[in-house]
């Protein structure tokens, strides 16, 4: 059987690469680009890094805990022995802790044979053929702020032998049919929240020439893409060269669309820029999700300026009551921060009330962690662990109510949702929403739009059968 033979021998030589991501959505995007890069290089994938010959950590570093994990699992790949018969991996620190760290990381983990920031992730496939022929320790965290063309910046690495694709950020070729696709249309942030490393990771705001991104909605339309959402650190902020012109860039994406049944939504947006002219626009234009994610961090006036937000509980309130006038129909969810340096038992409870007063549908509740870099870092981190740790739960209880209550207003209701993925005999996919919704049926039905009338409900979930009129 010399055809077998000859098969086994180029699995054999086929590289193999691991890449775990950690963070915030951006980083997920950033990690297809970086497969997308290697599949086109003839690279495989596995899920264990003890199977890999190139070894990837797209890291995060937005709180200590997120960053611990990293230092952790990197140390447990030494010491530097062949994991398999072959040999030893490569290992890449690459994302957001590369940059914050810088060649610190080499010093913490010694068996690191590269590192890379998220400006400079299309040198990847260079950095590890590098490091494949013996260059150690190769630092890539030069780039400060870049244009974001993605245009340019593949055409200046020869990663591809098909320069055309380099018309559009390259995906992992077994995520292309994939239904739900991240669009990256800004990055970086300018708004420098007193706790938040992300604008030195990422860098001063730069947002892409919008007929890239309306290419780039193009090709993942033909390539049966339904739901896109729409990435930056602010989105509200996107511009294009004239003025602030996000709502500009969704009706230029609805037309690409042309009335077909597909999603657009967007994160995140940041309170000081959402406007009523965003929630008129959410209204009207077709594909444009009824889901709005509006971190509101605390709701306290006197934190909330530590935190350098730019906005007051009020201004927040306020907004937040446009939005229901305007678009009832929209789900809201929030990011909060508890234990915020001098955050006390009243600043606590000016959250509490806040979230009982906004009603969130879901809400992410983060504990206060001192960063590098940050200006908070000056205040004393004086709100003891277990403190923390108590507001978190109550939070998390008083969430899982209010999300528990507004899903039973929806009993009765047909929902429509397109259904992502099976588990046994059911399918579960998301609302418009973005809820999660669940009926029974097989795999037929992923991919498709389906009206489902809901009879169960659970905090995270709606739970119903297919309506067949
Ligand atoms: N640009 C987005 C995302 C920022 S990071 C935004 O402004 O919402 C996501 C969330 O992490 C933030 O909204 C915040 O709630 C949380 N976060 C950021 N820095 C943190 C820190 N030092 N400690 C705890 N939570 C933090
Ligand atoms: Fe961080 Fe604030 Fe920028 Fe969000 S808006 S990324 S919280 S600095
Ligand atoms: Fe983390 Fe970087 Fe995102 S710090 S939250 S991965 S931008």
């Amino acid at each position: 059987m010399p055809n077998e033979g000859n098969k086994a021998e180029s699995k054999e030589k086929q590289p193999r690469v691991y890449v775990r991501t950690f963070g915030c959505q951006m980083n997920d995007r950033d990690s297809e680009i970086v497969s997308g890069m290697l599949a086109e290089k003839g690279y495989g994938f596995v899920d264990k890094p003890q199977e890999a010959d190139v070894v990837l950590f797209n890291t995060c570093s937005v709180r200590e805990n997120a960053e611990n994990r990293v230092w952790g699992q990197v140390a447990a790949l030494n010491p530097r022995k062949p994991h398999t018969a072959h040999r030893t991996p490569i290992i890449g620190i690459i994302g957001c802790m590369a940059k914050i760290h810088g060649e610190n990381i080499f010093e913490k983990l010694p068996h690191v044979d590269f590192i890379c920031a998220p400006a400079n992730i299309y040198e990847i496939p260079n950095l590890i053929e590098r490091s494949q022929k013996g260059e150690d320790r190769i630092s890539a965290i030069d780039k400060q702020a870049r244009p974001l063309s993605y245009k340019d910046e593949i055409a200046s690495f020869d990663y591809a032998q098909d320069k055309s694709s380099a018309l559009r950020p390259p995906r992992n070729g077994n995520l292309d049919s994939r239904l739900c696709a991240y669009v990256n249309i800004m990055e970086g942030c300018d708004n420098f929240c007193s706790y938040c490393v992300v604008p030195y990771a990422r860098g001063r705001e730069r947002s892409r020439p919008q007929q890239e991104i309306l290419d780039e909605v193009r090709g993942l339309i033909d390539n049966g893409v339904k739901d896109m959402t729409l990435l930056g650190q602010n989105v509200n902020s996107y511009s294009s060269g004239e003025g602030k012109d996000f709502i500009k860039l969704l009706e230029e994406i609805d037309k690409v669309v042309g009335g077909r049944n597909i999603r657009i939504r967007f994160v995140t947006s940041h309170p000081k820029d959402a406007s009523e002219d965003l929630f008129k626009a959410m209204r009207d234009i077709n594909s444009v999700c009824e889901y709005l994610h509006l971190p509101f961090q605390s709701g306290s006036d006197k934190i909330l300026s530590l935190m350098n937000r730019k906005y007051t509980r009020k201004d927040y309130l306020k907004l937040i009551d446009k939005l229901k006038k305007i678009l009832p129909e929209c789900a809201i969810s929030t990011d909060v921060i508890v234990g915020f340096p001098k955050e006390t038992e009243e600043d606590f409870k000016d959250t509490v009330d806040l979230f009982k007063k906004v009603e969130f549908d879901s809400a992410f509740v983060f504990k206060y962690s001192p960063r590098p870099h940050t200006v908070a870092l000056k205040y004393e981190d004086d709100v003891p662990k277990k403190i923390k740790e108590e507001r978190n739960q109550i939070l998390l209880k008083l969430q899982d109510e209010i999300s528990l209550k507004k899903n039973k207003a929806l009993k009765g209701e047909v929902v429509e949702a397109l259904f992502e993925k099976t588990k046994k005999d059911e399918v579960s996919g998301r609302s418009r929403t973005n809820k999660t919704v669940i009926c029974q049926g097989k795999k037929d039905l992923i991919g498709n739009f389906v009206n489902v009338k809901i009879n169960k409900v659970t905090p995270r979930a709606l739970i119903g059968e297919i309506d067949e009129e």
